[in-house]
């Protein structure tokens, strides 16, 4: 027999899981740059629009894409990164979504970034390839609350480390993994920096985010740290594509 409160949870999942089927996968989150916009006379939308056409193009094959388009105050900078375990027909596919949701919901504004569970795109009016973003930063958390907050932190944390020091260390700056817990349950990871970064700074980027996790999702059965240039998650269920 399930309790109430499943069945019930059952039947979120499953009409969110038509949800998306039917309307395509909402964002996580996305920020606009209020502090520099363009007009649609001028040539930074252009530039943009053809900015966010190439990265579709590029983007697939490798699962990271970097760009710049125009001359002086009008150039545009672009970056997109995808899950290192999806596919590359999903990674167009949320490229795509991504460049046509981001334009409308930042129209006019010359810095923006939006998540998606499978990619992020970023532009700027500035060159930031290869510097850490610290600015664009969200969490994400399922707020049910462990039974052992102690022990479970401290295990969390292990795994974001190790998985940490896999990612910094090869060329897609991704890993995910699980370990076990005590009571036969198991916890999963998955960490990763945009590849414009350095090992370095994918390392550094990755220590901060883990250092956040505190004030995040203390005690929390799920949580993410999502940045402009890395992003942790930890899950006691699988959610990568193996
Ligand atoms: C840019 O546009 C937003 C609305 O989209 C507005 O709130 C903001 O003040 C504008 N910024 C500048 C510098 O004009
Ligand atoms: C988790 O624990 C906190 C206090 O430690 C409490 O305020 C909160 O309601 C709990 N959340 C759930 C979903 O039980």
């Amino acid at each position: 027999m399930s309790s109430p409160s499943f069945t019930s949870s059952i039947h979120v999942f499953c009409l969110a899981l038509l949800f998306q089927i039917a309307m395509g996968v909402d964002p996580l989150f996305h920020f606009c740059s209020n502090s520099e916009n363009f007009t649609a006379k001028g040539s930074y939308g252009k530039n943009l629009n053809k900015l966010i056409g190439d990265l579709y193009f590029k983007t697939p094959q490798t699962g990271f894409g970097l760009d710049s388009v125009g001359q002086y105050h009008d150039r545009t900078y672009g970056l997109s990164l995808c899950r290192g375990d999806v596919s590359s027909k999903d990674c167009k596919a949320c490229i795509g979504e991504a460049g046509s949701e981001i334009q409308k919901s930042c129209p006019d504004n010359k810095r923006a970034i939006i998540w998606y569970d499978n990619c992020l795109l970023k532009y700027a009016n500035s060159d930031f390839f290869g510097k850490i973003d610290d600015q664009n930063r969200f969490y994400m958390l399922n707020s049910r609350n462990v039974s052992d907050p102690y022990s479970f932190n401290l295990k969390t944390r292990e795994l974001l480390s190790q998985l940490s020091k896999e990612a910094y260390g090869n060329r897609k700056m991704y890993a995910a993994g699980e370990s076990k817990l005590a009571n036969s349950e198991k916890l999963y990871g998955l960490v990763q920096c945009t590849r414009d970064l350095s090992s370095g700074d994918c390392k550094k980027c990755l220590d901060d985010a883990i250092s956040e996790l505190p004030s995040c999702c203390d005690g929390k059965e799920g949580g993410r740290v999502v940045g402009g240039s890395c992003y942790i998650r930890y899950e006691i269920y699988p959610f990568v594509k193996v």
